[in-house]
């Protein structure tokens, strides 16, 4: 049986004065699930989070929370939390009491909110310091406490808008498997927003990627990155070569023959088929190619190109290579001393068999 999405996002439309901030949204998020929204700054992130938390009304659409329509409820009365970007805790207040502001405001009687309190304070391994005040603690500590006192109130769903952004990055990796950790633990279902991809990769079950008010993308992490729909979203996570090319023949067996800049390459596209003539772009990732100095692999995939440019990183080598009439990127790792040339050197590259094609439509800015 396929169960029901417990939040359902139907062609949400928000409007600023003249600006668009989301135009016409749909997306479904099930139970226990971690999805994050990826984009730039100013796609609209925030706002679609805020008219799911009842922040903002929208104009237009409908918002679905647990079967029931929730569109013009107040946040307070909705099962949803928010936490903010800017998290404050109250500092004369000490950590008993941050946790239990909610339930307080809530008139949840003394006893079952001492309960929830010593739950939630182990599960976030902050017990003990239940008595201290917000500049007793550290700045983790800190936000453990506000994601407690949004996670006493056991929501359905738990609204993070940028939870990490202030944090330096050793904290941020570490707040994320928490994150994870809580999620499992409380069987939550969190909706992250966030503008690093990094960061969406490594929490998210589903990522939806976020383009000038609309879901370019969504889909596993997996997914977005593999097999990205358009030249944004392939932009958008990781690095990739674009090769602009025509298809020049096919079979229903997957293999593909495209014309590109680096000329004619047979390869495997399983995922469509496509027909003679097509234009299209080829997303290759530069950790996906395989480099080698010496002409031995005799094989018709190898091709000969020239190198522009290297930077040794430690972990690994960035290459800019000329191949015919293209440019491409190429990561190698680990790279030994011997594997560090130089500008003018030779290389052979081998393409990954596997490739993934954009249509033209969903490339603009290659074929204006
Ligand atoms: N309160 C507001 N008043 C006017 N314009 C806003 C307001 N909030 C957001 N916007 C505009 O709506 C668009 C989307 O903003 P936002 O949702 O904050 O994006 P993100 O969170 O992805 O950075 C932007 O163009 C922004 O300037
Ligand atoms: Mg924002």
């Amino acid at each position: 049986m396929h169960a029901e999405p417990i939040l359902k996002v139907e062609n949400v439309v928000k409007k600023f004065g003249e600006v668009t901030a989301l135009d016409g949204v749909s997306i479904n998020v099930n139970r226990g699930e971690i999805v994050c929204f990826l984009g730039p700054s100013g796609c609209g992130k925030t706002t679609l989070l805020r008219v799911i938390g009842g922040f903002y009304e929208q104009e237009a659409g409908d918002v679905t929370l647990d079967g029931a329509l929730i569109n013009g409820i107040p946040p307070e009365k909705r099962d949803t939390v928010m936490f903010f970007q800017n998290y404050a805790l109250f500092p004369h207040m000490t950590v008993y009491e941050n946790v239990t502001y909610g339930l307080r405001v809530r008139r949840v009687p003394r006893e079952a909110m001492k309960k929830q309190a010593g739950e939630i304070l182990a599960l976030i391994q902050l017990d003990g310091m239940e008595d201290r005040f917000p500049n007793q603690l550290s700045g983790g500590q800190q936000q453990r406490v506000a994601l407690a006192r949004a996670l006493i109130l056991n929501p359905k769903l738990l609204l993070l808008d940028e939870p990490l952004s202030n944090l330096d990055a050793k904290l941020r990796s570490y707040m994320r498997e928490e994150i994870i950790k809580i999620r499992e633990n409380l069987n939550l279902t969190i909706i992250f927003v966030t503008h690093d991809q990094e960061e969406a990769m490594s929490i998210a079950d589903k990522i939806a990627v976020m383009r000038c008010g609309l879901i370019e993308q969504i889909g596993r992490p997996v997914d977005i990155y593999r097999y990205p729909e358009s030249t944004y979203v392939a932009n958008f996570v990781g690095s990739a070569n674009f090769l602009k090319a025509t298809v020049t023949g096919s079979d229903q067996s997957g293999s593909v023959e495209i014309d590109t800049h680096m000329g004619s390459l047979k390869m495997t596209a399983p995922r469509k088929e496509y027909s003679t003539g097509a234009k299209v772009v080829a997303v290759i990732r530069p950790e996906s190619i395989g480099v080698s100095f010496e002409d031995s692999s005799n094989s018709s995939k190898s091709l000969k190109g020239e190198i522009l440019r290297g930077s040794y990183l430690g972990s690994q080598m960035i290459y800019t290579i000329r191949v015919r009439e293209e440019t491409i990127t190429v990561n190698l790792s680990d790279p030994g001393e011997e594997q560090i040339k130089k500008a003018g050197d030779t290389v052979y590259l081998t393409l990954p068999e596997y490739i993934h094609l954009i249509d033209a439509a969903k490339a603009g800015e290659f074929f204006d």
